[in-house]
């Protein structure tokens, strides 16, 4: 069985009736878009979502799933969404689709985040998956070289036809630290950059996280 399917489908089990839903970005996530647009069918569900890039937005849309923005909706009930690595306490590195940012305003404005992801993303220390780092284009080059000052080496993100832009029109710099010992000192540090918008570290904002086996097995952590 696919992993990513088991994880994200046993995620859509802490759905219900009259949620609003966040929904992720990835591989990953797109596989409890699928299931949530069949349960709510299946169920004559009236939920209301709220994507997390605009490729989910799309995926979300085309299945006949009610997608709002911020300003029609109250309180996102649950998120379910994919992680790029995740330790023992939650702590997550995301942003390897780019997403971070939007995945994180979600995230952090919602009751609770469901991380859903192959057995392969659990991890003892954080770092191995370079961080990604959301940068505004003006100064770039400057908020690069700093970036590299704090130990990691860094690459900015690049697509087919030139640099990798986000849904927000910034830059990623993926940041190479091996082993991050101290994520919430790493978060600190790389926030209070002027020229950093966000990064990929997700400290104390998941609540489960759901792993998913090829057995069709689930493991879950909860916080
Ligand atoms: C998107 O920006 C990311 O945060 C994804 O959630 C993360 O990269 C996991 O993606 P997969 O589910 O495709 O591995």
């Amino acid at each position: 069985m696919n992993a990513k399917q088991v994880a994200a489908e046993k995620a859509v089990s802490f759905l219900d009736d009259g949620m609003t839903i966040g929904l992720g970005t990835g591989s990953t996530a797109y596989w409890a878009i699928e299931k949530i647009a069949e349960e709510m069918k299946k169920r004559k569900w009236k939920i209301r979502a709220i994507a997390t890039s605009l490729r989910s937005e799309e995926h979300g849309r085309s299945l006949g799933i009610p997608i709002f923005s911020f300003a029609d909706i109250g309180t996102i009930d649950i998120t379910i969404d994919g992680a790029d690595e995740a330790d023992e306490q939650l702590r997550l590195i995301k942003g390897g689709g780019g997403a971070l940012l939007r995945e994180k305003i979600v995230a952090t404005n919602s009751n609770q985040l469901i991380i859903v992801a192959d057995d392969s993303k659990k991890v003892k220390t954080l770092g191995k998956f370079p961080l990604p780092v959301e940068v505004v284009l003006f100064g770039w080059e400057r908020t690069f070289e700093k970036l590299r000052s704090l130990g990691c080496k860094p690459t900015r993100r690049m697509a087919e036809s030139g640099p990798y832009v986000s849904d927000n029109g910034n830059y990623i710099v993926d940041c190479a630290f091996g082993q991050i010992e101290d994520p919430e000192a790493v978060h600190e540090e790389i926030n209070s950059i002027t020229g950093v918008v966000d990064n990929g570290l997700f400290i104390n904002i998941a609540t489960k996280l759901i792993l998913g086996f090829e057995n069709g097995e689930t493991r879950i952590i909860s916080r």
